[in-house]
């Protein structure tokens, strides 16, 4: 068999690389943004292996493109709500995803945005480049302090424990909700207490969301959700946009109900809800969690193997089984 292999996006060097050791037809698209759905099932024809990223909508009808002799589609993200997996299992198709090669840097990337929620660092730039008068003073631009502050997590997963290691760090205290509560010895590790999602809404000053999207928590910050958090609270969103209804986000911010919100991920990507933009207490940032050189070579890389490795029928590095899945 000389394998085809479609690549959706440009990827870095090393996993191209990786990609021509298959020895077939290698096609990297040099289209720039995302493939309409239309050109997406015209490259994807004749198709062994897809690797492709969020943005695709990979289903059903991609695979019905492609052909039958299509064998794995390789997501270049740790999420795969793009992915219709039951409907690429049923036809045989193994999805993969890219977990743990970009758990630091999407952690890294959502404790900064804590900070420069809780810290105003946001604002204070925005003044700084409107030229705006400043003077160090006493009750100058105070923001919140961290320790001894509960972090709430929803998701405690390998990002949420990263972003508990780094939150401890500067003496967070963490508690956690998630569909499965993790083991005694990682609870003791981070001396995390486990709380229903409502507890941990109406307790923590923080919460950070590094759940999937999933049918259970599409639009779970609604809201109902911004009303429990505290007035003082600040939530940071890694995770995907449309876990937090927008609109009432704004509601939320503009009256008080919480104190800021820092959000990486948007619902509907690249648009950003008009009424944030007008915010001083909102920190804006274009989906940049695994936005480093070596995460996204080590993510692209790890799709790469995941294709070579379906392709030699070994079983995949990094699988996702339709179980899993929520869509
Ligand atoms: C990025 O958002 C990812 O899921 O990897
Ligand atoms: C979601 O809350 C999860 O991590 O299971």
């Amino acid at each position: 068999m000389t394998p085809r292999i479609v690549v959706t996006t440009p990827i870095p060097e090393p996993a191209a690389e990786l990609l021509r050791t298959a020895g077939g037809e290698l096609w990297i698209s040099q289209e720039g943004g995302s493939l309409p759905t239309e050109r997406l099932h015209e490259v994807a024809q004749g198709a062994h292996a897809i690797v492709a990223n969020l943005r695709d909508r990979v289903d059903a009808e991609l695979v019905e493109a492609a052909g039958e002799q299509l064998r794995v589609v390789a997501n270049i993200a740790v999420g795969y709500d793009n992915v219709d997996v039951p409907a690429l299992a049923e036809r045989n198709v193994q999805v993969t995803n890219t977990p743990g090669v970009l758990t630091d840097a999407t952690a890294d990337l959502a404790f900064a945005l804590l900070l420069m929620v809780t810290r105003r660092l946001g604002e204070g730039e925005r003044l700084i480049r409107d030229r705006q008068p400043w003077s160090f003073e006493l009750s100058f631009m105070l923001g919140s302090g961290l320790r001894d502050k509960l972090l709430g997590l929803i998701g405690f997963g390998q990002i949420g424990q990263a972003m508990a290691r780094r939150a401890r760090a500067s003496g967070m205290r963490i508690a956690y909700a998630a569909r499965n509560r993790v083991s005694a010895e990682v609870e003791a590790e981070f001396d995390a207490v486990y709380l229903s999602r409502s507890e941990l809404l109406e307790r923590a000053d923080v919460v950070s969301l590094h759940c999937p999207l999933t049918s259970e928590t599409r639009g779970m910050i609604d809201a109902h959700a911004l009303r429990a958090m505290r007035a003082d609270a600040f939530l940071v969103n890694t995770s995907r946009g449309q876990v937090v209804d927008e609109s009432a986000l704004v509601t939320a911010l503009r009256q008080g109900w919480i104190a800021g919100a820092a959000l990486d991920v948007f619902e509907r990507e690249p648009e950003v809800a008009e009424g944030l933009l007008e915010l001083d207490n909102a920190v804006l940032i274009p989906h940049l969690g695994s936005a480093t050189v070596e995460t996204r070579t080590e993510m692209a890389s790890l799709a790469a193997r995941n294709v070579l490795a379906v392709l030699a029928g070994r079983p995949a590095l990094t699988p996702v089984w339709p179980n899993r899945t929520g869509g």
